[in-house]
């Protein structure tokens, strides 16, 4: 039987630091929107960001709500937004009532999140801010920073917990980084 394990250069992030990270994230949120007379909505942009997502709402106290949106992102652009095609966007009636939190795995260039947040602003959200586990500050093509962050990576392959390579991984229970051999061949 086939095992992704055997592609695995390293644990980059344990299931016990994801734990960690979950659990302190969700205390930020539950510390900031506690109080909130609004509908409090965790957009997840998929795939990669389901896991997160999963393990992140389980342990927020504060009355939520969740969304999914899906959307690639291509560089080449010039406008500091980047260029971003949304392939499933949110069907509400009452987002002016929402304070909307986009839930990443992952922040690369900046361009997915850097749009979004412009982009449900526009569409009159009430309040728009962002969560992402993972950051890779060292390949950011716009000037973007995320309000709740879960950790700083630097610039390795990196798979499991609802990140992929070619569809492949996102069930590995922890983050770990590839090996070459896995992607080149
Ligand atoms: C990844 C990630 C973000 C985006 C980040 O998604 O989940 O959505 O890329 O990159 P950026 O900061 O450069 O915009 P991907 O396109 O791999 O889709 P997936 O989550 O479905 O795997």
């Amino acid at each position: 039987m086939k095992n992704e394990l055997d592609d695995v250069l390293k644990i980059l992030v344990s299931e016990e630091e994801l734990d960690g990270i979950t659990t302190r994230i969700a205390a930020q949120i539950d510390e900031d929107y506690g109080a909130s007379e609004y509908r409090v909505l965790l957009v997840a942009i998929l795939k990669g960001s389901v896991v997160f997502l999963g393990d992140l709402m389980r342990k927020i106290k504060t009355p939520i709500e969740i969304d999914f949106m899906k959307v690639s992102s291509y560089g080449g652009g010039t406008k500091s937004t980047g260029n971003v095609n949304i392939h499933l966007d949110l069907q509400r009636a009452d987002i002016a009532d929402c304070e909307i939190i986009l839930v990443e795995d992952i922040v690369d260039s900046g361009r997915t999140l850097s749009h979004l947040v412009e982009y449900l602003k526009l569409k009159g959200a009430r309040s728009v801010r962002t969560c992402t586990l993972l950051d890779k500050p060292s390949r950011r093509d716009v000037d973007f920073k995320a309000n709740y962050v879960g950790r700083e990576i630097p610039d390795e392959f990196v798979i499991g917990y609802g990140l992929d390579f070619d569809e492949k991984y996102r069930a590995l229970p922890f983050v770990g980084v590839l090996k070459p051999e896995a992607y080149e061949k």
